[in-house]
């Protein structure tokens, strides 16, 4: 049996022991405010809730990294729902894969599509509504020789800067455009009636390269050529109806390419910027518009693009400008650096991994555990306002949101199969596949409004090295027909081909 002895000991002695050690977390003061902000979820140490606030924080925007799955684009939904319930605070994003867009219809807000119909028309200047055109005070937008530059440099981060002969050339074809329809180059365009074309400045390119067998013209005609779409030619999309009007997706999905998405994103961009300072600093105005940026990469890595502008200028005029993205790589350090808030998801990067721990001052005891994050968890850091408080990363065990209740539809030939979620996700789980691939799967689901096509599926749990049976007992408990399973696995083999599914005149499904 023990004995206690009691000691006499100095309390230098016992502070050095070090017995009772606060974890690095901000003081619960920090994390919840008034409990005015919106909330986040709580942290894993500790268990308290954290509220986010701009009043309290450096600037309003925020950084999302994390691989695939991990739940960014969940986080923004979560937040941007919960600032507009909570301060009205209107949100744009800028949907590049399209995933956005069946979720904001969902919750009453206004998709804006690039279709085959239009999108805009990249030489019109002014992007003024029809009732701001009416009004006293209209919103001038550019002047063309503005704008041109403005077209020119997005074009050169596309797609690299051309030679200085073609950029003069392709730039004066520009400007000749407007001049044709007799439009002042130096005065702000009031209307967006009357305005050139793409095809009008590559007409005049191809009569000077046919004419002086000018090869800068011919040049300068071919950088310009490949953005002569529909999308860029007409179009109903006015970013003058799109801030300040509650939830708005630009679905950029149905662009060609990704250059094409990159151009109409650094345009919009532009005409984002221009508009937060027409409407000037808004001091007692709360968090009045959110931009969402999400996966953009190509958009967010140069210092150039307005982006970073807006992230300069935003906080200002009450903008908030929210970035995701896979690695910290394909963000420029402008936006790593300037968001007050970095929520970092799952990262199974080692190098990232250090350069956070170094940067952040992030114990590694800390970044070890972001190999092994769960879906939703996220390691935090915000730079608050007030000097001299914690502002060191803290972990949030789960992304506290509502997930949506909606059954997941696999559509497999003419039938459209409804699923429990869990249920799909159970069975998924029990073929031995990693809950990374799971929330992988639910993202599929997920981005296109909760339906996903059987063939999609099949070739996704074969990128994850599933064999073929499993996913032939898997589609079969589900009750997809055999003749479905049939169709699916001839589009899966002609996809591993590189053939039509058509041209398969022999196909072999059996359970091994
Ligand atoms: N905090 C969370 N709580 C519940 N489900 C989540 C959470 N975060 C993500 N998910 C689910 O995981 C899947 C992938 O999340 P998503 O946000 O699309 O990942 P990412 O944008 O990082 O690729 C989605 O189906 C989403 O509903
Ligand atoms: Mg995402």
């Amino acid at each position: 049996m023990g004995v206690l002895k009691l000691q006499t000991c100095l309390s230098s002695t016992i502070a050095r022991r070090r017995i009772l050690l606060r974890p690095a977390e901000p003081s619960p003061q920090d994390l919840m405010g008034n409990c005015q902000g919106v909330y986040i979820g709580r942290t894993k140490t500790l268990n308290v809730p954290f509220y986010w606030d701009w009043r309290s924080l450096a600037n309003p925007h925020i950084c999302a990294i994390g691989m695939t799955g991990s739940g960014k684009s969940f986080f923004i939904k979560t937040f941007i729902t919960r600032a507009f319930s909570q301060w009205k605070t209107s949100a744009l994003i800028l949907d590049w894969s399209g995933e956005y867009s069946p979720w904001v219809l969902n919750f009453g807000g206004k998709v804006a599509t690039f279709s085959k119909n239009g999108g805009f028309n990249l030489l019109d200047c002014s992007h003024a509504t029809a009732s701001e055109r009416k009004s006293r005070k209209p919103h001038a937008g550019a002047a063309p020789e503005v704008h041109v530059s403005r077209i020119l440099n997005a074009l050169s981060l596309v797609s690299g800067a051309p030679n200085p002969h073609s950029l003069r050339l392709a730039k004066e074809a520009l400007e000749s455009a407007y001049k044709r329809k007799k439009i002042s180059l130096h005065r702000p365009a009031k209307s967006g009636k009357n305005m050139p074309t793409l095809a009008d400045a590559l007409k005049i390119l191809k009569n000077k390269a046919k004419k002086s067998r000018n090869i800068h013209a011919e040049e300068a005609w071919l950088a310009l050529e490949p953005f002569c779409t529909p999308y860029f030619s007409k179009g109903p999309l006015r970013i003058g109806s799109m801030l300040g009007s509650g939830l708005v997706s630009i679905n950029l999905s149905g662009l060609e390419t990704d250059a094409h998405r990159s151009l109409a994103a650094l345009v919009l961009m532009q005409f984002i910027k221009e508009r937060m300072r027409e409407e000037g600093q808004s001091e007692g105005a709360g968090m009045r518009q959110i931009i969402v940026v999400d996966e953009a990469w190509k958009i967010m890595q140069d210092e150039r693009s307005d982006i970073v502008q807006i992230l300069r200028e935003g906080r200002k005029y009450s903008f908030s400008l929210i970035t995701a993205s896979q690695t910290p790589a394909d963000i420029s350090p402008a936006i790593l650096s300037n968001s007050a808030t970095l929520a970092i998801f799952r990262t199974i990067f080692a190098d990232f991994r250090q350069q956070l721990s170094k940067s952040l001052n992030c114990p590694e005891s800390i970044t070890i555990q972001m190999e092994k994050f769960a879906v939703g968890q996220a390691l935090f850091r915000i730079a608050l306002r007030r000097p001299g408080a914690y502002d060191g990363p803290f972990i949030i065990s789960r992304i506290d949101g509502e997930v949506p209740s909606k059954p997941w539809s696999l559509e497999a030939g003419k039938m459209n199969i409804k699923i429990g979620r869990d249920e799909l996700k159970k069975r998924l789980w029990r073929l031995g596949c990693t809950s990374s691939q799971i929330s992988q799967v639910a993202h599929l689901f997920e981005k296109n409004d909760c339906s996903l096509k059987a063939a999609e599926l099949a070739i996704q749990l074969c990128a994850f090295g599933l064999s073929r049976s499993s996913t032939l007992s898997l589609l079969r408990s589900i009750n997809v027909p055999d003749a479905a399973i049939l169709e699916i696995f001839s589009q899966m083999h002609a996809r591993t081909l590189g053939v039509s599914a058509g041209s398969l005149s022999d196909l072999v499904v059996y359970d091994e």
